[in-house]
């Protein structure tokens, strides 16, 4: 006899598919057996259906071993898709077989346990409903993404994690030894991608980025997925236009794709449908004046933190550009504003409801004496510098470009309270196990 083909948990329920036979194949959610009859909820990755099976159809032993299956057992059954009112979405497989493949030990989680238990078995608690939808939802942004950088004619780069000089300044940069010299893992894409942009003029990657940063927060990761692009002639407008347009068509997508697994965690779809542009731009000056108002005591010259950049946009179902920071706040390579040399062309871009920095973006610095005296400025030594300071002698034209934390839009789109839950096997500074 040669093997059935299996189909998916999703055939079941196709229009044409009752009185038919379907094999399937997946792992166990619950089983629940009364008076000779098993009721067992079967997923895969389509879709979860109730499979029903009598004694007297499997006979004593088939029907005993079924039975014993665990949850997240995994088991073969073949059956006729019939219509059952009481099963859910109406359709259930009354089995003619049951093949356990694995009955499994006893699946450790269960309802109330505690946060810290689920993160030690993390590589079991992805497995939940609740799990499935988050990387689907996931899955299907960056999807979306690289849809949108496809239409825009921008290139996907694939620049280095391991290097040889911390990106962005020290203090943040995992060190480790590099065949006994200093090696780094990447902070950030960006001057790779810089560098790209000269063959390429539209580029970006995709790419992990760490931070040694201690901060126990709900928004910071050691390790995320930085989604960075860098373009050629593009200036401060343009960069923002680009920003704006890109997140309204990718969460629109993924609303309309996802809808289902949004309305579950909590996100209706149609709130990320209202998302349109233009986003609000409020000048760093002004973001300052409003906080005053608020009774933060900021000034020009204080950096943003968690709970100013939460209030500054608690109230808005939009998300909102910070503009024009103070150059001391930001990274070296930021273009210093020509009519206002205290500022430079930087942008965050802050999540509605309170959700904070999503996206960081800025024009970049062309002037080789500028870049220097920056470098000098953040305790960097310039001549780790060099070869990205040569991009500026071949060909210097002026480029835009921004990093979006994956992670971050995540929780927002999700309403997630700590940022670890949009990452299957998060790290933070007190875990990277499993
Ligand atoms: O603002 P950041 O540090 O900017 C850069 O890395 C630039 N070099 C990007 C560029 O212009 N190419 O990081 C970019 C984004 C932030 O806006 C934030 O959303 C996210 O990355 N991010 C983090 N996400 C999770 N955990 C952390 N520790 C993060 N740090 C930054
Ligand atoms: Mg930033």
């Amino acid at each position: 006899m040669s093997a059935p083909s299996f189909s998916p948990v999703a055939r079941a329920f196709a229009p044409d598919a009752l009185g038919t036979t379907v094999h399937l194949r997946g792992w166990v959610l619950r089983t629940r057996s009364s008076g000779g009859i098993l009721f067992l909820l079967l997923r895969d990755r389509t879709g979860i259906v109730q499979v029903t099976a009598r004694k007297d159809a499997l006979g004593e032993a088939a029907f005993t071993a079924a039975e014993h299956v665990q949850i997240e057992g995994a088991v073969a059954a073949e059956g006729t898709v019939a219509e059952d009112r009481r099963a859910p979405e109406g359709r259930e497989v009354r089995a003619s077989r049951i093949d356990v493949i694995d009955s499994g030990e006893p699946f450790p989680i269960f309802s109330g346990q505690t946060e810290e238990f689920l993160l030690d078995k993390r590589h079991l608690a992805i497995r939940s409903q609740e799990n499935v939808a988050i990387f689907r939802v996931k899955a299907e942004l960056l999807r979306a993404f690289r849809e949108f950088f496809d239409r825009e004619d921008v290139l996907e780069m694939t620049p280095p994690i391991l290097t040889g000089n911390a990106a962005e300044g020290g203090a943040e940069a995992f060190q480790f030894d590099y065949f006994g010299r200093p090696g780094y893992l990447s902070q950030t894409a960006q001057l790779y991608l810089e560098a790209l942009l000269f063959p390429h003029e539209r580029v970006y990657a995709l790419t992990p980025s760490f931070r040694a940063e201690k901060s126990r927060t709900p928004r910071h990761l050691t390790e995320f997925l930085n989604l960075e692009a860098e373009l050629a002639w593009c200036d401060f407008a343009g960069l923002l236009d680009f920003i704006e347009r890109m997140m309204v068509e990718t969460l629109h997508a993924v609303a309309q794709r996802r809808a289902k697994e949004l309305t579950l965690l909590g996100r209706p779809p149609d709130e990320l449908l209202a998302l349109h542009v233009p986003f609000e731009r409020v000048r760093y000056t002004d973001a300052i004046e409003r906080l005053q108002k608020m009774g933060f005591p900021v000034q020009f010259g204080s950096d943003l933190g968690t709970a100013e950049e939460r209030a500054l946009t608690l109230e808005s179902k939009n998300p909102l550009f910070v503009t024009y920071y103070p150059r001391e706040l930001k990274a070296f390579y930021m273009l210093q504003t020509r009519d206002d040399p205290r500022t430079v062309e930087a942008a965050d871009l802050l999540g509605p409801e309170g959700y904070g920095e999503i996206v960081g973006a800025s024009v970049r610095e062309t002037d080789i004496a500028r870049l220097k005296e920056r470098i000098g400025q953040i305790g960097a030594k310039a001549d780790e510098y060099e070869w990205y300071l040569d991009l500026r002698r071949h060909g210097n034209i002026p480029h835009a470009g921004f990093g979006l934390g994956v992670e971050r839009v995540l929780r927002w789109m999700l309403r997630r309270e700590h940022i670890r839950d949009t990452t299957p096997f998060p790290r933070t500074p007190s875990r990277h196990t499993p």
